[in-house]
């Protein structure tokens, strides 16, 4: 066990009750940095995530000479330095955890004058970065890796960009993003194209921002040597963390739960489709549109979930909450299978490895397959798990806990804090006591 290991234990059973606002959309967090930042004029962002993550950007931004306030209490004023403004760091940018910084950094640096050098933790150093490498060497950036394909990334600056036209092997937000942001330094039009939807904050934000993107089916297209303006954004609350509570409520008998100003972008809304299909009592209401994003308020109550088959075509939509859905499927009647999902091998963790092992270990039949799980609901023991640094299977096994029998224990919870600051609190107050501890 490595010696910073922040052990989660959490009491079993009881249910949700109340109502909560979770922090802020970690993806739009990301965005609205890297955008306000290269805007001309100052962005103001409100609900901004005050996780590890998006303040790795944040400390990435300031490194290059941008003038940021806060956050204090979700608010961000960004002091927007232009698409020529940013400053050479004095030193590597370490975005710790944070694959989205790194993946979108890469397409917005190989457009400057200069040089920098991408690193980051122990999870983010073995993940895959050819994806975003690949392309942006055929629109002529220099930007190196290690052999195998994995960060540190030194990306060679001054190098002239060209458009291309790249149809993406997976389907893969980050990777469009990194291609769309680089499409801004380029000369000529740079298309790209998914094999099925992803999220589409990016395209959003740079028409927010002022900057045209051409939309067309599964194509988005964007011309380069453009600006963008500064706005104000506000960031709704992240469906990814409103996730373990609406897996939570839902398996925990009693629960009533309202979750406010969450975000249901349709590109992220996998999990709500998924949890429905499975007998979920999910409502929405006080549907809105703020910033050209929509949100509403969630009421989840118990129910009794049944086994579903995935389909393929919402794995994309719910790609980052399959930590917390295993944890439901492990809860439901009859069979759950998911195919169609080998991304979720090179996330923080190799998310269907280490749920399969976890949910195993408090009594579960989950059979990990290459591409996904077969899940037979039944019952849950108390036991001792380890979430590998990863945040998600840390959240999603401390829900878990309301089905079992006797505590979970929980290793190397640290991470949480990348994307959920106040997690343990905010569970106590809703009915989950976890403590936290090593
Ligand atoms: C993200 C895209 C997703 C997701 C990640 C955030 C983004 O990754 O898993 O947490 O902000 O663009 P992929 O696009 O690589 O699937």
């Amino acid at each position: 066990m490595n010696a910073d290991d922040l052990i989660f234990t959490v009491q079993p059973g009881g249910c949700l009750q109340g109502e909560a606002r979770v922090p802020g959309d970690k993806s739009i967090s990301h965005r609205s940095i890297m955008l306000g930042a290269l805007a001309e004029g100052t962005t103001t962002v409100s609900g901004f995530l005050e996780g590890e993550d998006s303040l790795a950007t944040l400390r990435a931004f300031q490194a290059m000479g941008v003038d940021i306030e806060g956050p204090r209490d979700g608010k961000v004023v960004i002091h927007g330095v232009g698409m020529h403004g940013l400053h050479a760091p004095a030193a590597d940018l370490d975005l710790g955890n944070s694959g989205t910084s790194m993946r979108l950094l890469a397409g917005l640096l190989a457009g400057q004058a200069f040089d920098t050098c991408l690193t980051g933790d122990a999870s983010l150093s073995k993940r895959p970065m050819a994806r975003v490498t690949k392309p942006l060497a055929e629109m002529g950036a220099r930007v190196e890796t290690a052999a195998d394909g994995t960060p540190p990334l030194r990306v060679h600056g001054g190098q002239p960009l060209h458009g291309i036209d790249y149809v993406m092997p997976v389907a893969s937000a980050q990777v469009k993003s990194c291609l769309l942001l680089a499409g801004m330094y380029a000369d000529g039009q740079t298309c790209v194209t998914e094999p099925a939807p992803t999220r589409d904050h990016t395209e959003r934000m740079l028409a927010g921002f002022g900057y045209p993107v051409e939309r067309d089916g599964a194509r988005v297209c964007i011309q380069g040597g453009g600006a963008l303006t500064a706005t104000q954004i506000d960031v709704p609350a992240d469906i990814s963390s409103a996730a373990f509570f609406l897996v939570g409520a839902s398996i925990a008998t009693g629960s009533d739960l309202t979750l406010r100003h969450v975000g249901i972008n349709p590109t992220r809304i996998g999990v709500l489709n998924i949890l429905r299909d499975m007998g979920a009592d999910i409502e929405l209401s006080n549907e809105r549109t703020v910033g050209g994003e929509p949100v509403a308020d969630m009421r989840v109550r118990a129910a009794a979930l049944r086994g579903i088959r995935i389909p393929e075509d919402q794995v994309p939509l719910a790609i980052d909450e399959f930590p917390a859905l295993f944890v439901a499927a492990a809860c439901a009647e009859g069979e759950t299978v998911l195919t169609g999902a080998r991304e979720l091998r090179v996330k923080e963790s190799d998310r269907i490895q280490v749920m399969a092992d976890g949910l195993v270990a408090l009594g579960a039949d989950a059979r990990p397959t290459e591409d996904g799980m077969i899940l037979r609901g039944g019952t849950l023991h108390g036991g001792e798990v380890h979430a590998h640094g990863d945040h998600r299977i840390a959240m999603a096994f401390a829900m878990a806990a309301l089905r079992a029998d006797g505590p979970v224990v929980i290793h190397d919870c640290a991470n949480v804090n990348t994307s959920f600051p106040g997690f343990v609190d905010l569970a106590g107050r809703l009915g989950l006591a976890i403590a936290a501890g090593d």
